[in-house]
């Protein structure tokens, strides 16, 4: 049962749009994912980001094991990807039929706009949730319209009408 303040802080987050990305890692060999919104970039030099996965996160688990993870930013042609890497799954379920590849030592998926290879320079507890800092090791991107999170809805940027 959630405080007043509680579901009032869900409804202003609700309604802070976010990009979303399928954070990944490898546990002996299988491919896992958990879709994500918490995710920033944190720093240029050097360049680093930050995520934040709830202390639950199976994947969680599997990257302070592997001390790495990948990012992959999706497009707006991929929400479906995003609700099935939002599901709570077995090992290796999540990719079953996605088009992926190995890159860095990280499951890559096919199609994505952006992908970051990082690994795991620290942690930091917050709350329910643990921030991982990565350190970029590789990065990559692709011309494509993003995908966003707003009003538990997803959707895309688009240009505010030009002022006359
Ligand atoms: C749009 C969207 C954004 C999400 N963002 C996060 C997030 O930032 N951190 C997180 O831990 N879970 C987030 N989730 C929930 C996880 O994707 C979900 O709990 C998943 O089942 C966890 O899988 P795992 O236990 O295999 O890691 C999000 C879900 C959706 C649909």
């Amino acid at each position: 049962m959630l405080t007043q303040l509680q579901n009032d802080f869900r409804d202003v987050m609700a309604g802070v749009a976010t990009p979303v990305s399928v954070v990944t890692a490898f546990h002996d060999g299988s491919p896992h994912g958990t879709t994500v919104s918490a995710f920033t970039s944190l720093s240029m030099d050097p360049p680093m980001v930050l995520v934040s996965l709830d202390k639950t996160s199976r994947l969680l688990g599997l990257i302070r094991k592997s001390r790495r993870f990948g990012v992959n930013v999706l497009g707006a042609a991929q929400a479906e990807t995003a609700r099935s890497f939002a599901k709570k799954l077995e090992m290796g379920e999540k990719f079953a039929g996605v088009d992926w590849r190995r890159d860095n030592e990280l499951p890559r998926l096919a199609g994505v706009p952006g992908w970051l290879a990082c690994t795991v320079s620290q942690e930091v507890e917050g709350g329910d949730h643990i921030v991982l800092f990565g350190r970029v090791v590789s990065a990559s991107t692709a011309t494509a319209a993003p995908l966003t999170y707003h009003s538990r809805t997803f959707g895309t940027h688009s240009l505010l009408a030009q002022s006359a």
